[in-house]
């Protein structure tokens, strides 16, 4: 089988001298979606930061288009195709929603970004009503969206995105869900972690749940959502 386009391979490693991944495995395919799910703690946003480079590996490899770049820095991973949302401190608030995603686009050179800008604002209408305000005044399901807005100006090929419906309403939630979903569709992969497991899982081509720093399932969303022990221990019921 060929190797799945980003690849978080056996990742041990934390933050000192204490791992918090032990042999974790991550992959997303092309265009499609992993959902990464887990209690408290578990250390999801820490896989999520070693795949993206700002954790030191004792041990494993990420690989991006076969490449293999886990010696990269996140800056020269952006550069190779990679977008991060993280789960806190996401977005500029004492900038305009513009200035945010004008940010987003640093490290492009070509002269389309404002054709980027038009994309984004066509998927997130509301951004572009609110485009000279400052995004710290925006409720918490817009500020996501800058959030994930600024990460898409890279032009990214991978989507990485730490609970991107964190604290927003279940109507809020859906219609993030349905972007993520579009987005996928334009063949950029996403990954990423979600506390509302059951209706992330659903949109997931594949799914992960995480427990102690280690997979301790891993299917399609469809068979994780189907699996007994998987609804019992994880999915409340
Ligand atoms: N910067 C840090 N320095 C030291 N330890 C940390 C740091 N960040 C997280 N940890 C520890 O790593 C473990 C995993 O944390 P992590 O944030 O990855 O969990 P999580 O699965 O994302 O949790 P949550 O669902 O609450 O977001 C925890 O025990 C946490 O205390
Ligand atoms: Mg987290």
């Amino acid at each position: 089988m060929a190797e799945p386009f980003l690849i978080g391979e056996a990742m041990t490693g934390g933050y000192g001298a204490v791992d918090i991944l032990h042999s974790c495995t991550l992959a997303v395919e092309k265009g499609e979606i992993a959902v990464i799910v887990g209690p408290n703690g578990a250390g999801k946003s820490t896989a999520m930061k070693a795949v993206f480079g700002m954790l030191k590996l004792r041990q494993g490899r990420v690989m991006l288009a076969g490449e293999d770049i886990t010696t990269l820095a996140p800056q020269a991973r952006v550069h190779k195709g990679m977008g991060f949302v993280p789960q806190v401190a996401n977005i500029f608030t004492s900038m305009t929603v513009e200035e945010n995603l004008e940010m987003g686009a640093f490290i492009r050179t070509d002269d389309r970004i404002a054709e980027t800008m038009g994309q984004i604002y066509d998927l997130f209408p509301v951004l572009k009503e609110k485009r000279h305000q400052k995004a710290g005044e925006l409720s918490g399901g817009q500020r996501q969206q800058v959030a994930v807005g600024r990460a898409l100006m890279t032009k990214p090929k991978v989507l990485m995105l730490d609970e991107p419906t964190a604290g927003v309403s279940p109507i809020v939630m859906d219609e993030l869900f349905d972007r993520i979903i579009e987005i996928a569709r334009t063949g950029i992969s996403i990954l990423m972690v979600e506390q509302n497991a059951r209706q992330a899982l659903a949109i997931a081509h594949t799914g992960y749940v995480l427990v102690q720093g280690q997979n301790r399932y891993t299917d399609t969303g469809a068979a994780l959502l189907a699996d007994p022990e998987v609804r019992k221990s994880f999915l409340g019921g």
